[in-house]
């Protein structure tokens, strides 16, 4: 009998997975199009990917002609992007550059940037297992200062957080086919109120073998006056709240504009 082998995946790997089941895609990429065509933000706009993951949506982006620089802290996702980017026949810009450092790499150049996913609250704590609240704060603050440098005047971000309603809960997120056969992905979210942390468990359950595979992330449960409160702290003119994007039904969306 063929030995059984153990299969892991990496977190930009269950990023792709969990993006395939809590968006659709085609939906969200209309209407952020859309959000651009409101701001101006034309094929000839330069746009940052500040936190780009997997590629989703900047590879898409791309591909309708958009000229974007994609950065991510994470040597692990800049790697995802450029794998996704490869598979997809699409070249991608993308750097391996902290939020912090955004300003020393470019100053005064993008007409637009986004952060997006809800990455925000992560900025000192993704793939971590471990979160210090304080430090957290600190480094979102650094990272909106830093977007608001790295934007030309006029220019305009858009960030996204956790959604000021989310309450903790349990759910089964979908299947995804994978070369092991079918996975189910739960997600179970919890708040710690009295620390301000967020945990993000994310099970895959292999049906074939009955293995389970655990990925927990840890980030700031971020007040939205905070937030607005770094923004106009950085030098940011007009905050746009809870902007409508169709498709992005997971987290809230604000626009600052420098
Ligand atoms: C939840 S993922 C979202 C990825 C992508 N924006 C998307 O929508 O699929 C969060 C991303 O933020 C990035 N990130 C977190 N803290 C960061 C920091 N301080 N500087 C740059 N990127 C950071 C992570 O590496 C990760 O790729």
């Amino acid at each position: 009998m063929p030995k059984q082998i153990d299969i892991f995946y990496s977190l930009p790997e269950v990023w792709d997975f969990c993006l395939e089941k809590i968006y659709n895609k085609k939906r969200y990429l209309a209407g952020l199009i859309g959000l651009f065509n409101h701001y101006n933000i034309t094929n000839r706009s330069l746009i940052l990917d500040a936190g780009c993951g997997s590629g989703f949506p900047s590879i898409d982006l791309v591909k309708k002609g958009y000229r974007i620089v994609a950065t991510d802290k994470s040597s692990e996702m800049v790697r995802q992007i450029r794998l996704n980017a490869k598979k997809e026949n699409v070249s991608i810009e993308a750097y391996n550059i902290m939020w912090s450092d955004l300003a020393n790499r470019f100053e005064g150049v993008f007409d637009f940037g986004y952060c997006r996913g809800n990455s925000l609250v992560y900025a000192a704590s993704w793939e971590q297992n471990w979160i210090v609240p304080q430090r957290s704060r600190e480094e979102i603050y650094k990272a909106i200062y830093n977007f608001y440098k790295v934007l030309k005047p006029g220019g305009k971000m858009y960030v996204d957080i956790t959604n000021k309603d989310e309450k903790p809960y349990q759910k089964n997120i979908g299947m995804v086919n994978t070369k092991q056969g079918l996975v189910k992905i739960d997600w179970q979210l919890s708040h710690d109120i009295k620390s301000m942390i967020r945990t993000w468990t994310i099970t895959l359950n292999f049906l074939k073998t009955g293995k389970e595979s655990k990925y927990s992330s840890y980030s700031y449960l971020l007040p939205h006056g905070e937030l607005l409160d770094f923004f106009t702290k950085a030098g940011f003119k007009r905050i746009d709240k809870y902007v409508k994007v169709k498709g992005e039904g997971n987290y809230n969306v604000f626009v600052a504009h420098k």
